[in-house]
């Protein structure tokens, strides 16, 4: 038996929050990799509604039914945090085909950063594919029916938001 076949892998994001697309592709990956590293991305450019711990408490009581899954935070170069924790591939979910430049180029970039890094597509359920963090949050700014995007820590958290006037 090889040694190096996939064994864990790292599931990047922002998560800012976790939506049920997320959750959606990391309970798949759970039933087929040994180890699930969901990464909590630290120095994003945009300006976040949760803060990292915030960020990191929700997918950690969204994941408290997954034992394989783990939650982590990481700051710079998501190679870098590849080998750090051990994993031996990146996992990313494909919605439609308008996600697909952009993965493409980040896969690519980061192969470029690392020979073995490679990446691995899962798609979620096609009810979750068009569902991202941005628009739930913009639905719930816009006092939309956000509860159905969101799984339930993050419905009450974002009613935290709204009501403190943040989103
Ligand atoms: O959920 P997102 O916002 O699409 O996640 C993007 C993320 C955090 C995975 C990506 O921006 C990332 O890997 N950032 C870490 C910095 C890095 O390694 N950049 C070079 C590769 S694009």
């Amino acid at each position: 038996m090889k040694d190096n076949l996939i064994k864990t892998v790292l599931y990047p994001g922002s998560f800012d929050p976790v939506t049920n697309g997320h959750l959606d592709l990391i309970e798949r990956a759970c039933r087929l990799f040994d180890r699930v590293i969901v990464g909590v991305a630290v120095n994003i450019d945009k300006n976040p509604l949760f803060t990292t711990e915030e960020r990191i408490a929700l997918l950690e009581k969204c994941c408290s039914g997954l034992p394989n899954a783990r939650v982590v935070s990481f700051n710079g170069l998501l190679v870098d945090a590849l080998t750090r924790f051990q994993a031996n591939a990146v996992l990313r979910g494909l919605r439609a085909f308008s996600d697909f430049e952009y993965e493409l180029q980040m896969a690519l970039m980061n192969r470029s950063l690392k020979e073995e890094c490679e990446t691995i597509f899962m798609m979620p359920t096609p009810q979750n594919s068009f569902v991202s963090s941005r628009m739930a949050k913009e639905v719930a700014r816009f006092n939309g029916d956000f509860a159905q995007y969101v799984p339930a820590p993050v419905v009450m958290a974002m009613k935290k938001k709204i009501e403190a006037g943040m989103l």
